[in-house]
């Protein structure tokens, strides 16, 4: 059975003081026998070693929410896979739709990105998903087949199983419209149809998909008890200990 991973995008909110106050209350909140599901939280880069340092001693483990793909050197503003995996964060979120769009990211650096996160020891939640447009005009399955052949080119079987995809249609994002559970669990078992293809089905079966987009507690249950939804990304329902535990909780 695959395990499920519950991810927090923070996104661009919380200081240093709400970022400490947050991860303290989901630690001292959370259920600590939750045995088949994996929590990470994504803080902005100014809190991850914070982060980090707050989350030693419990389940919660620690992702940042995007990276560059050179080593080092003149790219002002950018950061590392090198210098998040040198604070011990063990994850990273990769191609977010808000990347893709408002940052002009292009499958070619998403996957440029991701092979470098793997290099340096990160985990990437890799992000695919098509636009409100795209799955009306009947280009979503195109859409999602390139993003994963061209996000996913030169990543090796073996890598793969350090790779999460989180299918997040851009359309649910942010806007309180939520696939349904029908639909989500339509599209990851085509994302997975397409890793089959790629690999093959061992690699395939054992692929964790998120969901991403106005996850909640009223509907994390229906969704998560999905057979191809392995998890989810939260956005603003992570901003609160509650709902992000009760999310956490609906994943038993
Ligand atoms: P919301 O949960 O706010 O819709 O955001 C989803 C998301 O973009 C997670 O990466």
């Amino acid at each position: 059975m695959r395990r499920k991973i519950i991810a927090g995008n923070w996104k661009m909110n919380n200081n240093l003081k709400s970022t400490v106050e947050l991860i303290s209350e989901i630690i001292n909140k959370m259920d600590n026998h939750l045995e088949n599901t994996d929590v990470v939280v994504c803080p902005p880069f100014t809190s991850l070693e914070t982060a980090v340092e707050l989350t030693k001693n419990s389940k919660v483990r620690v992702g940042a929410q995007n990276m560059f793909y050179e080593k080092n050197g003149a790219f002002t503003g950018e950061v590392s896979a090198e210098m998040i995996k040198n604070i011990g964060c063990e994850y990273v979120i990769i191609g977010h739709s808000e990347r893709r769009t408002i940052f002009g990211e292009s499958n070619e650096w998403i996957n440029k990105k991701i092979k470098k996160a793997l290099e340096e020891g990160l985990k990437p939640i890799f992000c695919i998903g098509e636009t409100l447009e795209e799955r009306q005009n009947g280009t979503m399955e195109q859409v999602l087949k390139t993003q994963v052949f061209e996000g996913l080119s030169g990543v090796t079987e073996s890598q793969m199983a350090n790779i999460i995809i989180a299918y997040e249609p851009v359309w649910a994002i942010g806007t309180g419209v939520t696939a349904s559970p029908e639909q989500a669990d339509e599209a990851h078992k085509y994302v997975r149809n397409l890793v089959e293809n790629l690999y093959n089905s061992s690699v395939a079966q054992e692929l964790i998909i998120q969901y991403g987009g106005s996850m909640k507690p009223e509907n994390a249950k229906e969704l998560l008890s999905k057979p191809n939804i392995d998890g989810g990304l939260i956005g603003g329902a992570s901003l609160k200990a509650d709902s992000f535990l009760s999310i956490i909780n609906a994943s038993n």
